[in-house]
């Protein structure tokens, strides 16, 4: 084997941003910034809020959301600018195909699999624990055993099986209908997120910001690793590139406006929580709800526990749908089977992707606890978002001429800046995150040595 097989590149032709495979272009700037909330909004704010305020950042948890989300605009504007000069459904596994080489291309989609993967299966069951609180609060709890996998003394995660099994129904019948479901419950979760913001600002109490940072900036930084997954998800939109109208003006939009609409809600929610009640009581599965309950809002606890819900089946729906994309693109560039590259004459979408890897996430969420997925998930998305900034420095020096609809602003220092801060926010997450990120990745290169990299079309083209 030659070191440069490792690095050989996809060429990148005026056609590649244009190019859809039999995928349909059905959506505009609306509806992609409606897939970027629907990805972004989810167990990140509803949940994990609560638990990082009370055990990490205090009061100050304010600032770690600035900061995850500073991370996160400067890996945005990254994004930004390859999906409209690159483009492709396989988001930052294409875009580094093109700009870092074969290697580094594998790594990027493996970890996205990661990303995607394991956050629809942890967010199917939050999902389920909210669901059955809400089967309970009108005397249909299911038994113990159906709601809890056999690691916790149950059988099988029933609700959690499920959903990920009707949303995998969903995705076959078509994105326009996927699109149509997904902007009704980003509708709800909104609902519910205004009527928190406007019952909660009257019940500010000053004094609970005091102390504002308990923990100091060490937990200000602990926080922001770990609510960084409210924000995992605006990278989906790009996967949507095939199926854009007009990818090299929507992708942009809607990326940017996606973030920018939910790093404005998240900086008031998280302001909210701490300002009305003392931060040490946060730390409940369901914190935005619990604070309603207990200023005497029952009603808004309800509306609030049906647009968590809603929020956490678009969440899984767009990262389900982002999966899809990112094993569609790598099958076609034949790193994994081509099977998988299919696309089904009949409803557009990739079935039989859609159908393997719903069942696979379905059995992780119907078995496992949610334990310290999350911070997988993150540790995951952090490093794709690195090699993405580092991808945008690259490529302007080794493609200084391709067209570039959309430009990050004072590159290299802005992308530079971002692959930085992505780094800074994974080196404060759990050493046990890291070893099992590794475990991760070192079971990828073996299958890209034992696999890929001899079925890649790069390879047999140079036969
Ligand atoms: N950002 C998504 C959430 O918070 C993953 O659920």
């Amino acid at each position: 084997m030659h070191p440069s097989e490792l690095l050989r590149t996809k060429v990148i032709n005026a056609d590649h941003v244009l190019s859809n495979h039999g995928l349909r272009r059905v959506l505009g700037p609306f509806d992609l910034t409606l897939l970027g909330i629907g990805a972004i909004i989810g167990a990140g704010i509803f949940v994990l809020t609560g638990v990082a305020a009370a055990t990490q950042a205090g009061p100050a948890i304010i600032l770690s959301y600035v900061i995850a989300g500073i991370a996160c605009a400067f890996s945005a504007l990254a994004y930004a600018e390859l999906a409209a000069s690159v483009g492709g459904c396989g988001s930052a596994y294409g875009y580094s195909y093109a700009g870092l080489g074969e290697i580094i291309a594998w790594i990027i989609g493996w970890d996205l699999i990661l990303e995607y993967g394991v956050a629809v299966s942890a967010v199917a069951i939050g999902w389920s624990a909210y669901v059955n609180n809400a089967l309970a609060a009108v005397g249909l709890a299911l038994p113990e055993v159906l709601v809890k996998g056999p690691l916790e003394g149950g059988w099988l995660n029933l609700p959690a099986t499920l959903i990920v099994l009707i949303l995998a129904g969903l995705l076959s019948l078509g994105v326009r209908e996927s699109v149509r479901v997904n902007a009704v419950m980003v509708f709800v979760k909104l609902v519910a997120i205004t009527i928190f913001i406007a019952v909660a600002a009257s019940h500010v109490e000053p004094a609970h910001w005091t102390p504002f940072m308990p923990f100091g900036w060490s937990g200000v930084m602990g926080g922001a690793a770990l609510i960084f997954f409210a924000y995992v998800g605006f990278d989906a939109v790009s996967t949507a590139a095939e199926e854009a109208h007009n990818p090299q003006r929507d992708l942009p939009i809607g990326i940017l406006a996606s973030l920018v609409i939910c790093t404005l809600i998240y900086i008031i929610v998280a302001g909210l929580l701490t300002a009305v009640v003392a931060y040490p009581t946060l730390n409940v599965g369901s914190p935005v709800a619990d604070v309603m309950l207990r200023l005497g809002y029952p009603w808004a606890a309800g509306v609030i526990a049906a647009g968590a819900i809603a929020g956490l089946t678009t969440v899984m729906l767009v990262l389900y749908y982002g999966l899809t994309r990112v094993f569609l693109a790598m099958s076609r560039d034949g790193l994994l089977p081509p099977l998988f590259a299919q696309v089904n004459p009949r409803t557009h979408t990739p079935t039989r992707v859609i159908m393997v890897s719903g069942l696979l996430m379905a059995t992780i969420a119907g078995l496992t606890p949610i334990g310290d997925v999350a911070e997988l998930v993150n540790i995951g998305t952090l490093a794709a978002f690195f090699l993405v900034c580092i991808g945008v420095v690259s490529l302007r020096y080794t493609h200084p001429d391709l067209p570039r609809p959309f430009k990050t602003p004072w590159s290299p220092i802005v992308p530079l800046m971002g692959a930085t801060s992505c780094f800074i926010l994974m080196l404060n997450l759990p050493l046990i995150t890291w070893l099992r990120f590794l475990i991760w990745l070192l079971l990828g290169l073996a299958i890209y040595f034992l696999y890929s990299r001899q079925h890649s079309l790069l390879a047999t083209a140079s036969e």
